[in-house]
């Protein structure tokens, strides 16, 4: 594995990381999603994403996830760097969602409980309410380092402007932000151009103001939900993701432009003598902003082809000019 440092910080993530969004809930193979973690652990990735309404049923990952630690990975609880999210939709109420102190407290201590750890490595504001005042949110965040719940602290999917409003809170309560999460593939470049292609500004970009802030960036869904592994290249394959009742990647998003897309970046793989998930995961990294991307897996065999990226990260310069006249279409992005 390669490890990097994570913006102006002394924490190393390794270059993949493993998420819990899917295939690891109440309804997926125990076995499997065990097989999943100690693979990747013994593989040297030794970060895992989770988030509170990750499952299904919510909370389930984490139940599933605590149960693996405790049933394997007891002794290498400082080998981990474990991550944690409120935000999104999690229990009745008006205090089960939003970016409330109310909220990100109690669900801090609930998820704390379903993985059975004393703390998380980072914490996060899973996204922006649009409504919850911004100090109040990063001082949720600031408490629950203080709290000893969690040793950083971080922010996913905040607009550019509220994304930079964060930074200076923590910052001046001494708790800066270690990392943000942006969604990032191939097929949505937003976070990194600044807006759609043609009409974005790369100076105010998500992916700028992270840098310029000393925030390491983190991506997820690098293929998008799996659309960037060549898998609907002729359809929509039985147990994928897309064909699952409770995935989230619906089937209306397979679309012919998107899938046309996917079989011309697959030729350049081919090429390259990589497989499509393994460029595209090393066409994220390319950008040298990027500490780390989050991956997700349904298989030890996808997470076994997914680590082999690190043998060819590098691009020439007309690899990556065919790959950007194929993925300029703003009907890709979504
Ligand atoms: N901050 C946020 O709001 C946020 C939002 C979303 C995700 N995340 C994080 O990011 C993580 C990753 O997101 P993601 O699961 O959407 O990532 P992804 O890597 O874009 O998609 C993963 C899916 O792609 C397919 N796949 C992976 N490797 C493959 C391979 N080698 N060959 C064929 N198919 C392959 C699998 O789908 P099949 O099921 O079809 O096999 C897998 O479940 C999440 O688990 C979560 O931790 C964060």
């Amino acid at each position: 594995m390669l490890y990097k440092y994570c913006g102006h910080s002394g924490i190393r993530l390794p270059l993949l990381s493993l998420g819990l969004w899917h295939n690891f809930g109440s309804v997926d193979d125990f076995d499997t999603a065990t097989q999943m973690i100690l693979r990747a652990f013994d593989a040297g990735i030794c970060h895992f994403d989770l988030a509170n309404n990750y499952g299904p049923e919510p909370g389930s990952a984490e139940t599933n996830f605590g149960r693996i630690l405790r049933n394997n990975l007891s002794a290498h609880r400082d080998e981990l760097f474990i991550s944690n999210k409120a935000g999104h939709d999690m229990w009745p109420g008006v205090y089960g969602t939003g970016s409330s102190r109310k909220n990100l407290i109690a669900s801090c201590d609930q998820s704390l409980c379903r993985c059975g750890l004393d703390y998380f490595d980072i914490f996060y504001s899973h996204r922006y309410d649009g409504v919850t005042p911004i100090e109040e949110t990063m001082q949720a965040l600031i408490d629950l380092v203080r709290q000893g719940k969690a040793l950083y602290v971080g922010i996913s999917k905040y607009p550019a402007d509220k994304q930079q409003e964060a930074y200076r809170i923590l910052r001046e309560a001494h708790v800066p932000c270690l990392l943000s999460q942006y969604r990032h593939s191939l097929f949505d470049r937003k976070a990194q151009l600044g807006g759609l292609p043609g009409q974005a500004d790369p100076a105010k970009s998500n992916f700028q103001i992270a840098a310029d802030n000393g925030s390491g960036i983190i991506c997820f869904s690098p293929l998008a939900q799996g659309l960037l592994t060549g898998k609907y290249d002729h359809g929509i394959p039985e147990g994928s993701r897309a064909a699952r009742s409770s995935g989230f990647l619906q089937q209306n998003q397979v679309t012919p432009e998107r899938v046309a897309a996917a079989i011309e970046l697959g030729k350049i793989a081919k090429a390259r003598g990589q497989s499509m998930a393994q460029m595209a995961l090393a066409w994220v990294l390319s950008d040298e902003r990027v500490t780390s991307c989050i991956i997700g897996t349904s298989s030890v065999a996808q997470l076994e082809n997914n680590l082999k990226t690190l043998e060819n990260l590098s691009f020439s310069t007309e690899e990556l000019q065919r790959i950007h006249e194929i993925i300029s279409d703003p009907q890709l992005s979504f």
